[in-house]
């Protein structure tokens, strides 16, 4: 039996167990995926054990995802630019750090929303962690621009000009939202506003955006936010948070066993833990 996890702190509430041992029963293939409660404290520990014990992969989640780094021997080019991993293949040794979460939500937002990114303009609300993680991935698919607005504007600018030009990423006052959302083809939420128990709150009015536009949310908790409602009834397409989760999985399934993930699967299964 091949061995992989996810560590975290907290982590029992965790899905990735139940949907990559369901990946590994639907391929046929010989694994065995648990979770494990890690504190900051043990996280070097921790990876010494996945070199120790053989782990062929590791997820790694909140708190972990940047200090993870230091520990590893080589990080994938977006997980540089993401800042972060959350995604370790153990290659006969050698541990090196991806990123999946940015990837994973791209491949969502195309599959379920928005076939083509190319030549689009997309405003990407927050500028924490979560923002950062998506806009390498976004900005591979060559939109014709991504603008970043934060309530604090200057993480906004700062986390903008810390990104390559190439990127053609700016950053956008909060004020001018209304106006800039008038014209964006994709408006993605990654701020915290939203989330449970705090439902009903939205980051920002979303009968601004096009009708037709897509309105995305990373939160998957509910599975359909207040903002994502609006934008429903206001005649916009939506996208909600639960697709990067099983996409960040899927891409994860695939560089530790080089085979397709069985996407259909993993999603009925977290569906269904969901009650
Ligand atoms: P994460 O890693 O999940 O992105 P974070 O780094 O704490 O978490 O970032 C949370 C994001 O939600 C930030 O962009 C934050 O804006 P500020 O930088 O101004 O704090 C945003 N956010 C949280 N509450 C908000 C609110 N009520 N209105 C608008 N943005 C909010």
């Amino acid at each position: 039996t091949v061995i992989y996890g996810v560590i975290g702190d907290p982590i029992r509430h965790s899905k990735s167990p139940i949907m990559l041992n369901r990946a590994f029963r639907e391929k046929g293939i010989n694994g065995a995926y648990a979770a494990f409660h890690v504190t900051p404290g043990q996280l070097e520990q921790a990876i010494s054990g996945v070199r120790g014990l053989g782990f062929r992969g590791l997820n790694v989640t909140i708190p972990h995802k940047i200090e993870v780094m230091a520990f590893l021997d080589e990080i994938s080019e977006g997980a540089r630019a993401a800042g972060a991993v959350n995604t370790i293949v153990n290659d006969n040794g050698r541990l090196i750090g991806y990123n999946t979460d940015g990837i994973g939500y791209v491949r969502s937002l195309k599959e379920e929303a928005e076939p083509s990114l190319a030549g689009k303009t997309i405003i990407v609300l927050g500028a924490g962690g979560a923002a950062r993680g998506i806009l390498w991935a976004l900005a591979q698919e060559n939109p014709a621009a991504i603008l970043l607005a934060n309530r604090t504007e200057s993480k906004a600018a700062e986390l903008a000009s810390s990104l390559s030009p190439d990127y053609r990423i700016s950053s956008l006052s909060w004020s001018d939202l209304r106006e800039a959302c008038s014209s964006a083809d994709v408006v993605i939420n990654t701020t915290s506003v939203g989330m449970s128990p705090n439902i009903d709150a939205i980051p920002i009015d979303a009968t601004w955006l096009k009708r037709g536009a897509v309105a995305s949310d990373l939160i998957y908790n509910p599975l359909k936010t207040a903002f994502l409602a609006q934008a429903e009834q206001h005649g916009c397409r939506i996208h909600g948070g639960l697709g990067m989760f099983i996409y960040q999985g899927a891409y994860a399934f695939e560089y530790w066993t080089g085979q397709s993930a069985p996407v259909d699967a993993m999603r009925e299964v977290v569906l269904a833990s969901f009650g």
